[in-house]
């Protein structure tokens, strides 16, 4: 790649919503570019416009035709039977032996354990050409990136220069937006205050002024006119800091401080009593004749909590399965599970989904109502709110649409244990913290996988199963 590539005011809209809108930019040979921004925003379909694989609304692409792309996908739909971080691994080889001239990569830490995140930041770092990588992870994207494009709100901001330097200059705004935000409040306050004095006196003189007039012994008195524009100067002035009130709020918009809609939902717990849950004793599970899981020996009481930790490919996805019951699993050894039904599983790859229904169809299913309000108050605490989001088929969400709807799934039903596989891949900032605070309260049985150490510390999970 000699030249750049530019990328002509494009707007991007699915069912009559724009999510872009006027991006202009240019992508140059050495460009690292974070690709941020909240789930839905648009960002895999950025991604797609700019390989040409989606028309945007309106605007086009220019220079990308002489020009090898090489693209991993957010949800690798390939290689069916390798483990998620073997299946990145696999498809980043094939888009590396194109030799791509930019190299497009969607969620590329997902599945990754340590190793293989460590190995993939070098690759970013030395990669001779230009890249563009969407991600929600803090560390590849401190360590990795010398452009920001942040999709908020259906503009694009670009910063040019590392990720910390992009995070400390929004934050030096949001002080100094809130520090006027604060005496622009006070000051609201002084003014109301000497508007409702203002106004009682004038209230007490009309009173007294008609009284006289109505006594035919005095015309209004001349203090009492004066009095009457102390009182509309007043209302100026709070006019004025209405005025000054909403530009600081356009202020505090445009640079990301809107009020972010949060998700609201819960997870309940079935009532097992004080019992075990899981109990596993010389298990031996696999795809075929060839075990990968060797002597499993682990069990679990109501109200307890495990990780489950490995390397990728170790098979931590596979115990969860064995404990499913998936008909494609060979197992034996001693399995005290419970039913399949009684579980909440978040399957990492969210295959559980079906692609065709809708989400409110797909929650109207399993949900033990039938009342239309209930089951759109339950989708709006996943952030499933309008009309267009509840009623468009699930093979058409992001991936952390995905991640929402399948959680919904769980949250639908009361199981007696939750099986979560890397509940932390491809959502948002907010939907993170918002699981970890869901999760630290969940007072059921529960297994988690993830690779992500500090996640499971702020969940308060303790007790580790290691698989070698
Ligand atoms: N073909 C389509 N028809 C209708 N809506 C679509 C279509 N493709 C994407 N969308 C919607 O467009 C929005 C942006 O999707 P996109 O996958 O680009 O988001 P994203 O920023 O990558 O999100 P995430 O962080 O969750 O991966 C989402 O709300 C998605 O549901
Ligand atoms: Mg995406």
């Amino acid at each position: 790649m000699n030249k750049p590539i530019f990328i002509d005011n494009i707007s991007l809209s699915f069912s009559n919503k724009i999510y872009l809108s006027n991006f202009s930019a240019a992508i140059y040979p050495n460009d690292r570019i974070a690709l941020i921004g909240q789930n839905g925003s648009g960002k895999s379909s950025l991604l797609k416009i700019i390989k040409g694989e989606i028309s945007p609304l309106q605007g086009e692409v220019k220079g990308g035709e002489s020009i090898t792309f090489g693209y991993v996908p957010q949800l690798i739909k390939e290689y069916a039977d390798l483990s998620g971080g073997e299946k990145f691994n696999k498809s980043l080889s094939a888009a590396l032996s194109l030799h791509p001239d930019i190299l497009l990569l969607d969620e590329p830490t997902n599945h990754l354990d340590q190793r293989n995140k460590k190995s993939l930041m070098n690759m970013i770092k030395n990669f001779k050409g230009a890249e563009i990588i969407v991600s929600h992870d803090e560390e590849l994207l401190r360590n990795c990136i010398n452009i920001i494009w942040h999709i908020d709100n259906g503009g694009i901001k670009i910063f040019r220069g590392e990720y910390n330097d992009y995070i400390n200059d929004i934050e030096n705004r949001r002080h100094s937006v809130e520090e006027e935000l604060r005496i622009l409040k006070k000051d609201k306050k002084e003014v109301h205050k000497s508007l409702m004095k203002e106004q009682k006196r004038a209230k007490h003189s009309k009173e007294r002024g008609e009284k006289l007039v109505s006594q035919k012994r005095w015309l209004p008195a001349l203090g009492d006119l004066k009095k009457s524009y102390a009182s509309k100067s007043a209302g100026k002035k709070n006019t004025g800091i209405a005025e000054r009130r909403n530009e600081i709020n356009d202020r505090l918009s445009n640079i990301g401080f809107r009020e972010i809609i949060k998700p609201k939902f819960s997870l309940k717990a079935g009532d097992c009593g004080n019992k075990t849950i899981v109990s596993i004793s010389s298990g031996f599970a696999g795809y075929t004749d060839e075990m990968i899981l060797e002597n499993i020996n682990l069990s679990l009481q109501s109200g307890e909590r495990l990780s489950i930790i490995g390397d990728n490919g170790k098979g931590k996805t596979t115990l969860f399965k064995a404990i499913l019951n998936y008909p494609q699993i060979k197992k034996s050894g001693l399995w005290d599970i419970p039913k399949a039904q009684d579980i909440g599983y978040l399957d990492q790859n969210y295959s559980d989904l079906d692609d065709s229904k809708t989400p409110f169809e797909t929650i109207s299913e399993i949900i033990d109502t039938t009342n239309y309000d209930e089951i759109r108050n339950f989708l709006n605490d996943f952030l499933f709110r309008k009309n267009e989001e509840v009623n468009k088929p699930i093979g058409f969400l992001s991936g952390g649409e995905r991640a929402r709807i399948s959680l919904a799934k769980i949250a639908a039903k009361t199981p007696k244990l939750l099986l979560i596989d890397e509940i932390t891949n491809n959502i948002d900032l907010q939907t993170k913290k918002h699981c970890q605070d869901v999760l630290s309260k969940y007072p059921g049985a529960m297994m988690i996988i993830s690779h992500d150490f500090t996640f499971l510390e702020n969940i308060g999970i303790n007790n580790k199963f290691e698989l070698f």
